[in-house]
C-alpha cells in the first residue's frame, strides 16, 4: 500500500528537539488528540468552524504528507517528558498568493490543545522552527497570517522577532466577502543571514 496514504511509516521520528518538545513527522497515535483539538471552539475560535474527525485527519495526513515530500512542513508536536502530542508547530508552502510577498512564500504556524497554553511552548517551538527554516532550508524569509483578533498568535509572532507589515495585510482569498474572519494580518522574519 502506498506509505504516503497511511500512517504506518514514520520517515523522519525526529527532527527538532527543543528544551520541552520535540517536533516530529506524525504518527497513528497523534490523530485522536489531533480530532479532540479541532472539535474544540475555543482552539477553533479564529477560524471559520470546527474540524469533523475526518477533516481533521485529512488535514494531518496532508502534513504528514507535505513532510514526506519536502523535508519540511507542519511538524507534530510532543512534550519530551511524556510524549504527549500537543499540536503542530511548523512550516508551509502556501498554497495562494499575497499581494506583495515574494513567492513561493513560506509560512511558520501552530496550533496547540488548549491545556498546553500559556506556557511558552508554541514561541518555544517556533523558534526552533525559524532556526531550521533559516540555517537547514535557507529560505529568504518566513511569514506568518491570522486574525486581527488573534492576539496569542500574534505575540508568538512578535515575540520570535516577527514584524507586522500593515501594507501587506489581506483579505483572504478562502474566506467570503463579508466574512468577519476574512481580514488577515501580515507578519514577516527576514534571515538575516541571507540579507546581510
Ligand atoms: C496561538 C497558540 C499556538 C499560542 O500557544 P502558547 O503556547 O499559549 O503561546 P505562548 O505561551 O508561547 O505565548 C502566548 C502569548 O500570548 C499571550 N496571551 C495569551 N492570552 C492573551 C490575551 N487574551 N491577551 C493578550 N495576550 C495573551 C501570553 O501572555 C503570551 O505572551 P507573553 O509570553 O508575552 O506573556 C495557542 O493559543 C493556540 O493553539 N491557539 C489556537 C490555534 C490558533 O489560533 N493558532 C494560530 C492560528 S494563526
Amino acid at each position: 500500500m502506498c506509505p504516503l496514504c497511511t500512517f504506518g511509516p514514520v520517515y523522519f521520528t525526529t527532527l527538532i528537539t527543543t528544551g520541552r518538545v520535540i517536533l516530529r513527522q506524525w504518527k497513528d497515535g497523534d490523530l485522536a488528540p489531533f480530532a479532540a483539538m479541532n472539535a474544540d471552539a475555543a482552539v477553533r475560535e479564529f477560524f471559520p468552524g470546527l474540524l469533523t474527525k475526518d477533516e481533521s485527519d485529512a488535514s494531518a495526513r496532508g502534513a504528514q504528507s507535505k513532510i514526506v515530500q519536502r523535508g519540511f512542513g507542519l511538524f507534530a508536536a510532543e512534550l519530551r517528558d511524556t510524549g504527549e502530542f500537543i499540536g503542530f508547530i511548523g512550516l508551509d508552502r502556501m498554497d495562494f498568493v499575497i499581494p506583495g510577498v515574494p513567492q513561493p512564500a513560506v509560512e511558520i504556524g501552530w496550533r496547540l490543545a488548549r491545556a498546553h497554553w500559556g506556557k511558552g511552548l508554541a514561541t518555544e517551538g517556533a523558534r526552533a522552527v525559524v532556526q531550521f527554516g533559516f540555517g537547514t532550508l535557507h529560505l529568504e524569509e518566513i511569514v506568518a497570517i491570522t486574525v486581527p483578533a488573534n492576539i496569542r498568535s500574534r505575540r508568538v509572532m512578535e515575540k520570535i522577532g516577527m514584524m507586522h507589515v500593515p501594507e501587506l495585510d489581506f483579505d483572504h482569498p478562502r474566506i467570503p466577502a463579508g466574512h468577519p474572519l476574512r481580514r488577515h494580518v501580515l507578519y514577516v522574519l527576514k534571515n538575516p543571514v541571507r540579507c546581510a
